[in-house]
């Protein structure tokens, strides 16, 4: 795993677009077949041009396509959109180049082109791996289409993760430990493990769909790190799991608290202590662009910890932490210390109550 010294410089962009709106889903993102990417094109240049005076960093170590389904983006747009990005931006040698995809929208050839254009890293959403909840979950595909489709990444990228959702209503543990099985025996080295949440603005929301109760979700989770562990596939954040070096860089980048550029709408950005937010609306993201605020060194430090106790397996400085929540923190078992009392790192159990540990630990 990458020591949290080392400088990781990332680039998101937000794609807006799906083929269709999955109903658990609070992503910002839309159905639309055909957008005008001609358009989009000159937001995204526009962003990255704004972006590039903010910072004297201009070397990164990580770009992440996500969405939204960027997977529809034509690779006549990826060519473009990585011709502006290598043309303001240095790319370091062994830069980590993620895109995001659904099953049903991408296909062979596709991979092929976008892998040409420097695509390193393949992130496939597959949700479920029983067709009666990817139905359930809105999925436009079945279980069949998802393998056909890791199977083809296989050989075309050199790494590939794929999301599963689980703690779906009434999943029981014989089912979840039968679905992870089948995950694993497709032999990636990264997989994102996601609880099923039940988000206000959704479709599963508005229809009150409860996600496993609390007792469930957790012995799932518990089941979850013991499957994976076994497999050589640790957590290293709560919802990730991969082989040692095969960790996502980029998501590093942003549990390490380092720097990026969030380009597009609703997107996000950190440069030291400068935060970037971009309009969750295509047209008011084009018309505004990105808006910046600075927070203070206090703010800065408590997004820190929020995010770096996310990290399962690292520690985390002490330093500016409360010694009372500390020590109360360690009483319950929720956290170890290092031998010259420098770094925390959260337990399974510190993980299970991560919400209540960054309380008890914030100064
Ligand atoms: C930004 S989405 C994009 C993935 C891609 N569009 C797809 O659907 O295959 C990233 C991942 O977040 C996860 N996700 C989205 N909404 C979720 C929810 N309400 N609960 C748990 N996981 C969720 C899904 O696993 C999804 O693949
Ligand atoms: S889960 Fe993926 S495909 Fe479904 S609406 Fe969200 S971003 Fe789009």
């Amino acid at each position: 795993m990458q020591s949290r010294q080392k400088p990781l410089f990332g680039l998101y962009l937000h794609w807006p677009y799906c083929l269709s709106k999955c109903p658990y889903c609070d992503f910002f993102s839309h159905p639309c077949q055909a957008p005008n990417e001609d358009i989009l094109l000159a937001g995204y240049l526009r962003d990255l041009k704004q972006m590039a005076n903010l910072t004297d960093n201009h070397r990164l170590t990580s770009i992440f396509f996500g969405g939204g389904t960027p997977s529809l983006m034509s690779p006549a747009f990826m060519e473009k959109i990585m011709h502006s990005i290598t043309t303001i931006f240095t790319l370091s040698d062994d830069i980590e180049i993620t895109l995001e995809a659904n099953p049903d929208a991408i296909t062979k050839e596709k991979m092929t082109a976008f892998k040409n254009l420097g695509i390193n890293r393949l992130s496939i959403g597959v949700q479920a791996l029983n067709d009666t909840d990817l139905k359930f979950l809105g999925r436009r595909h079945s279980v069949q289409t998802a393998l056909n489709r890791i199977e083809e990444a296989k050989n075309i990228f050199p790494k590939l993760n794929m999301d599963l959702i689980y703690a779906r209503p009434n999943q029981t543990l014989k089912a979840w430990e039968t679905e992870l099985q089948t995950a694993l025996s497709l032999g990636l080295s990264h997989y994102s493990l996601y609880q099923l949440t039940i988000e206000e603005n959704t479709v599963f929301g508005q229809k009150n769909i409860s996600p496993a109760d609390e007792k469930t979700a957790e012995q799932l989770y518990r089941l979850t790190d013991s499957i994976m562990n076994e497999a050589g596939i640790p957590s290293y954040e709560v919802s990730n799991y991969a082989r040692h070096g095969e960790e996502s860089r980029h998501n590093l980048t942003y549990w390490m608290g380092g720097d990026y550029i969030g380009i597009g709408p609703a997107a996000h950005g950190r440069l030291g202590l400068m935060a970037t937010e971009s309009e969750h609306s295509v047209d008011k993201w084009l018309k505004n662009g990105i808006m910046s605020e600075q927070l203070t060194p206090d703010e800065k430090f408590e997004e820190q910890v929020l995010m770096g106790l996310r990290l399962t397996h690292t520690p985390f400085p002490i330093k500016g932490l409360s010694p009372k929540g500390i020590q109360k923190a360690r009483q319950l078992g929720w956290i170890t210390l290092s031998d010259d009392d420098s770094t925390i790192t959260p337990t399974l159990n510190g993980t299970l109550m991560l919400n209540e540990l960054i309380i008890m630990v914030l100064p």
